[in-house]
């Protein structure tokens, strides 16, 4: 660790395989989680070396050095200027449409609940501008580039909801922007990338690596070291070295902040729950920020369970991780034995990633938040439910999140369950007509009965619906 800017410097892992684990052991338990969170909720963490406990920090080449330490000088200037924290709230209001509503799922909520009364809530990120969340915090980066002056703007994305907002808010901005995108994804996506074109931005297919958002990531970080002083890169999660996990995550507060107001106002008190799918992290730390002092707030976030627990079928990085280093940053992951990235599987882009953001490893670790893998074919199940009973197409990735409160309430079933649903499933058709191709040889797939619709009643914690497992294997998650 340096002494004077108390961070580590390093490989980031930009090359060969572009990857730098640290092989970690299990750690050891929390001894004081209380006073942990607390270090968290008084603005301690993340300290002046970017970690939140044992997590996060900065491992980059000294080519990148100099820019990451003008971005956290930066970033920290813009957020003490009222004009800059105005702008970027009158551009969500005006361009994004916030605040974006909570609603109780009524039919979702008799149907999940099993009479006991329960209720399932939704934060309706699926409204915001472009389709999802990731568009709070592109706008925000966006400014925030325009504030360093720099004459371009890259970014990765994984399901293409990121890719499409940072070329949104670079086409307002009048800022060029070139988008690293997984060839698998580009494939697995495809209304995205067109969507990307249109607004302006080029896109780039990675062909190297594991093809999907690890290896987008990597690309992007090479090109950022090539032209650290010009370039601004617009991280799409809270994961990476420092600062970007705090930046993405204030970025994505609003969230938090409007849904704990919001659900007062609904419900008349806080929810019991509060549910948020996890790729890198970024919809769950904005959602989870805004209930983190409540400590009667149960925080759940969905990883992606993939289609089992074998290494390589899932991508449930705190469920099956270990401590490492990915992209700059040492939070959980997951590795082989050798330290070697090891490849994920999901039906769900966004969430197909081995890392994740360095606080949810602290929240874990302190025992503030608990991750359960949701495995394609439950989340399928529940994305059914929600077609059919609430009329709301969601993305995959909420999807995860919505049947993980589906679980909840099985375990709960007079509680109330507030969901993030972070983004809308447009972008998902190509992967969903094949899942429901799949699942019906005569081609009318999408007549089949979702769990709780038509009288199949919730399924269980491994469960899903029937018929769709084998459909979520061959609509996405291949390699
Ligand atoms: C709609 C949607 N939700 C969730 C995610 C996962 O990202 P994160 O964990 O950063 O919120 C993505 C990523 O592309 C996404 O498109």
């Amino acid at each position: 660790m340096s002494a004077a800017a108390g961070v580590e410097r390093g490989g980031l892992g930009a090359g060969g395989g572009g990857v730098a684990a640290m092989l970690g052991g299990a750690l050891p338990p929390c001894a004081d989680p209380a006073g942990e969170l607390g270090k968290l909720l008084s603005g301690a963490y993340p300290d002046a070396g970017g970690r939140f406990g044992p997590f996060g920090g900065r491992f980059v080449p000294e080519t990148l050095m100099g820019a990451m330490e003008r971005l956290e000088r930066a970033f920290a200037e813009a957020m003490a200027d009222a004009a800059f924290v105005q702008s970027v709230a009158a551009q969500g209001r005006a361009w994004i449409g916030r605040p974006t509503p909570v609603m109780v799922a009524e039919n979702l909520s008799r149907a999940w609940s099993g009479g006991g009364g329960g209720r399932v809530v939704l934060k309706r990120e699926d409204l915001a501008h472009t389709g999802a969340h990731k568009i709070n915090n592109a706008l925000g980066q966006a400014l925030l580039a325009r504030r360093l002056g720099v004459e371009r703007v890259i970014a990765e994305t994984g399901a293409g909801q990121h890719g499409v907002a940072t070329a949104a808010a670079c086409a307002r901005l009048g800022l060029p922007c070139r988008v690293y995108m997984g060839a698998v994804d580009v494939a697995r996506q495809a209304p995205n990338v067109q969507r990307m074109r249109w607004l302006g931005a080029e896109v780039v297919a990675v062909q190297s690596g594991d093809r999907t958002l690890r290896a987008a990531v990597d690309e992007a970080f090479r090109e950022w070291v090539r032209d650290p002083e010009r370039t601004h890169y617009i991280l799409g999660s809270a994961i990476g070295a420092h600062p970007f996990p705090l930046i993405v995550r204030t970025f994505q507060s609003v969230i938090g902040r409007e849904a704990r107001s919001q659900a007062l106002e609904l419900l008349g008190r806080l929810p019991e729950a509060a549910v948020a799918c996890v790729g890198g992290g970024s919809n769950a730390i904005g959602f989870f920020h805004g209930f983190l002092g409540d400590g009667q707030v149960e925080l759940l976030g969905a990883e992606a369970g993939g289609v089992g627990v074998g290494v390589g079928q899932h991508a449930a990085t705190i469920a099956f991780g270990r401590p490492g280093v990915l992209h700059g940053c040492h939070s959980m992951l997951l590795q082989d034995a050798h330290g070697q990235v090891q490849d994920t599987r999901s039906i769900c882009a966004g969430l197909d990633y081995p890392g994740v953001g360095p606080e949810h490893a602290f929240l874990s670790w302190i025992g503030r938040a608990r991750y359960e893998p949701v495995q394609d074919a439950e989340a399928l199940g529940a994305l059914e439910d929600c077609c059919r009973l609430e009329g709301i197409l969601p993305a995959l990735e909420p999807s995860h999140a919505l049947a993980l409160a589906r679980r909840w309430l099985g375990r709960n079933p007079s509680g109330t369950v507030l969901v993030n649903l972070c983004g809308r499933g447009d972008k998902d058709m190509p992967i969903l007509m094949r899942a429901m191709e799949a699942r019906a040889p005569d081609g009318h797939g999408a007549d089949g009965h979702g769990a709780g619709a038509g009288g199949g009643g919730p399924v269980g914690a491994g469960g899903g619906t029937v018929g769709v497992g084998g459909a979520a294997s061959a609509g996405g998650g291949q390699r």
